[in-house]
């Protein structure tokens, strides 16, 4: 695939985060942690958690909405609604069908895309296949979490509690009217073998004779479960990676480059691969100070963000790298 023949590219994007705003000094209210702890290990200052009326399917319909103006197009464009989360509106059906009785949309497909913090990256790629073989015309795709209400506050949850943040990002994936603008390359990856390195067991159909035991609460299966070290070194090692061979892919080299817009999960982490590739701290979009690790929808704010201050601007060669529970792992190379 080369820039001749790209004919899909981000149309519009758009972002929500709902209002409350928590402090490292707020959780340290909470359990045994401290702001310079979390600074330290995490880069992270501040998050977002939602009140009730922004559930995961509300703060979507509000990013979508900004995407698909920044789009230029009518809500009646929309053909196709990816949501990519791992904080469902409910276990069933998937959030996008959810999202799209909001936005009023009968009779658009509607998927959720499961892949944790590479949700995105996944869900972009599939716009992009969708709008390239011609089974969608503008395909939304939406990163939507609330983390909040699935956390372990006491001192035994601090490892996970602290890192994540609630949050939205929107993009509108399209047909490209310029043949030097658009998708490049993705590569995607997964390796099962380590799922239970950052998963949540309960409640889960696996469970017998009730997914949802009764003990979840007591036993804490009912929180997320986080291998940190495993993660940050697979981390480490496999972002690196997959970008170098997006590039290949494409037929760029790292010095065509002009950002790197990497998942928010950790501030060391971004700095460990912006390190390994000799990337200027210029090139790498960093907003986890902000909002935490807000998983599928991070790189959509990052990328919104880095737009609106004029980082990421028409004819911008855009690296979109992620990694996380799965594991999975993936990049999107893309000529804005
Ligand atoms: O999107 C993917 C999402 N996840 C990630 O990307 C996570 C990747 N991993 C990481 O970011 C890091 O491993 C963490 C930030 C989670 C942890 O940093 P670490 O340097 O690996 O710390 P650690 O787990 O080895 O823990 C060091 C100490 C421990 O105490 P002891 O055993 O040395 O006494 C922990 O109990 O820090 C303690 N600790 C905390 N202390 C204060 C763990 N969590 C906290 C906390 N506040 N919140």
């Amino acid at each position: 695939m080369t820039a001749d023949n790209a004919a899909s590219r981000i149309l519009g994007t758009g972002f929500y985060v709902p209002p409350r705003v928590v402090t490292n000094d707020d959780l340290s209210e909470l359990m045994d942690t401290s702001d310079e702890w979390i600074r330290q290990r995490s880069g992270i200052e501040e998050r977002r958690y939602s009140d009730p009326e922004d559930t995961p399917a509300a703060m979507a319909e509000k990013a979508a909405r900004a995407a698909i103006q920044d789009a230029g197009l009518e809500l009646s464009d929309i053909d196709t609604i990816l949501v990519a989360s791992l904080s469902p509106e409910h276990f069933f059906p998937g959030t996008a069908c959810f999202l799209q009785d909001r936005l009023g949309l009968p009779g658009t497909a509607c998927m959720d895309i499961r892949n944790q913090c590479t949700g995105l990256v996944y869900s972009l790629a599939t716009a992009d296949a969708f709008v390239r073989c011609g089974q969608s015309r503008h395909v939304l795709v939406v990163g939507t979490e609330v983390h909040s209400t699935g956390m372990d506050f006491s001192d035994a949850g601090r490892d996970v509690s602290v890192l994540f943040g609630d949050g939205a990002a929107a993009m509108v994936v399209g047909p490209s009217d310029d043949p030097s603008r658009g998708f490049l390359a993705h590569c995607l990856h997964a390796d099962g073998s380590g799922a239970r390195n950052l998963w949540v067991p309960s409640p889960g159909s696996s469970i017998f004779p009730f997914r949802a035991p009764p003990d979840m609460f007591e036993d804490r299966s009912v929180y997320p479960q986080m291998n940190g070290r495993a993660v940050f070194k697979y981390a480490c090692t496999h972002v690196p990676a997959v970008i170098l061979e997006a590039l290949a892919k494409a037929g760029y080299e790292l010095s065509d480059m002009d950002l790197l817009v990497p998942h928010q999960a950790n501030m060391r982490i971004n700095e460990m691969v912006g390190k390994q590739l000799g990337l200027p701290s210029s090139k790498v979009v960093h907003n986890i100070q902000r909002y935490g690790n807000t998983t599928a929808a991070s790189i959509g704010i990052a990328f919104h963000e880095a737009r609106q201050q004029g980082r990421i601007e028409e004819g911008s060669l855009v690296m979109l790298a992620a990694f996380g529970s799965g594991f999975t792992w993936g990049a999107s190379l893309l000529r804005f």
